[in-house]
């Protein structure tokens, strides 16, 4: 029995896949290595049960043979489908990456669990599929879901097909939508995008926006616990989870001073104008948890505690020296 892992080299992957490995079962892990790599699975890359195949998902016939190849007629217990452009900005500038890599790594996913008689499938959603609600506390049921990126938009349409499909064949789908999520291995957010500036100009930090959009932030440990329970806990035959922390996030310009104080200590911080920091960007957003908190389930740690680890986290990934707290 294999658990199939799309998007398998990248960030949230590299957390989950190691306790897939801990069941004793094979995990095979697929991704064209666009963003991710098999460096990002450290040491479960020697792991005797993880296969990695580099194949572009949104290729169906490259698709199937990749999981032919690897998988032969072996069955998959369940899929964990992760891969999607991470590039928000990219996917607004073109339209395609996000129809390629967010939507139609989806709807090859199902084509192949269909075919393969997998009938188990989470999947990495979005707050981005809700767009923008102000102030408003968002449940799984808020609406209208009007999304403002292609992104947001291409999640939205991938739940929208999953759901479809489990009238058809999927007897579990658990649509994830995860807050941002931070940690290592970091491949790209806020926190990886501000070292990197001050690791080139240690005296400026320029930041896009103005600085108060306010968002939820988890760290990906606490993200991993939570994808498990709902797996192990929720019998929901397809439902929407909201994940995050349970605190009202904190701001870009909180996260600007905490980068700062750690790696740069002295660096002047510009603001850019407006509260989106580029189109398509949500300003601020909020979740009830009241879902997950009923299947019992709490995180270790507040947005501020996520970002102040993952900060550390992140420099010591990047090479750059962080001062004493
Ligand atoms: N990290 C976050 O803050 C966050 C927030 C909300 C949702 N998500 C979702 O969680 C999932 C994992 O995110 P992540 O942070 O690990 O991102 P990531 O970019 O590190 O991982 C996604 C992986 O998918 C791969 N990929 C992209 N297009 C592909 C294709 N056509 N074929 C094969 N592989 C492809 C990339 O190479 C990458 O390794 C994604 O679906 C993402 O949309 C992440």
């Amino acid at each position: 029995m294999t658990y199939l892992v799309t998007g398998g080299c990248g960030f949230v992957a590299a957390n989950l896949i190691p306790h897939l490995l801990t069941t004793g079962k094979r995990v095979l892990a697929l991704d064209n290595f666009c963003r991710g790599s098999e460096a990002n699975l450290g040491s479960s890359r020697h792991h005797p049960n993880l296969t990695v195949r580099q194949v572009d998902l949104s290729n169906l016939d490259a698709y199937r043979s990749a999981v032919s190849d690897a998988a032969g007629d072996s069955a998959i217990h369940e899929v964990w489908h992760l891969a999607a452009n991470s590039d928000i900005p990219a996917g607004i500038r073109d339209s395609e990456v996000d129809l390629r890599d967010t939507f139609m790594t989806t709807y090859n996913t199902l084509a192949v669990m269909e075919e393969r008689q997998v009938s188990r499938l989470f999947f990495a959603s979005s707050s981005a599929v809700y767009g923008d609600h102000g102030d408003e506390i968002l449940t799984e049921s808020s609406g209208p879901l009007l999304p403002i990126s292609n992104y947001g938009a291409m999640k939205l349409a991938s739940e929208a097909i999953i759901s479809a499909a489990s009238e058809k064949f999927l007897t579990r789908a658990a649509l994830l939508r995860f807050p941002n999520v931070v940690g290592v291995p970091s491949t790209h957010g806020v926190i990886l995008d501000f070292i990197r500036r001050l690791r080139s100009d240690p005296a400026a930090l320029t930041v896009l926006g103005d600085g108060t959009q306010r968002k939820c932030y988890l760290h990906v440990s606490d993200l991993v616990d939570a994808m498990l329970v709902i797996r192990d806990r929720s019998t929901d035959k397809v439902g929407a989870f909201n994940i995050g922390p349970e605190d009202s996030g904190i701001t870009v310009a909180e996260i600007a001073a905490e980068v700062v104080a750690a790696v740069a200590p002295g660096a002047t911080i510009t603001y850019g104008s407006g509260n989106k920091g580029w189109v398509g960007d949500v300003p601020k957003f909020r979740y009830s948890l009241s879902r997950l908190q009923a299947l019992g389930w709490h995180p270790q740690h507040t947005s501020l505690q996520a970002i102040r680890i993952a900060v550390r986290e992140i420099a010591r990934q990047e090479g750059v020296e962080c001062g004493r707290r």
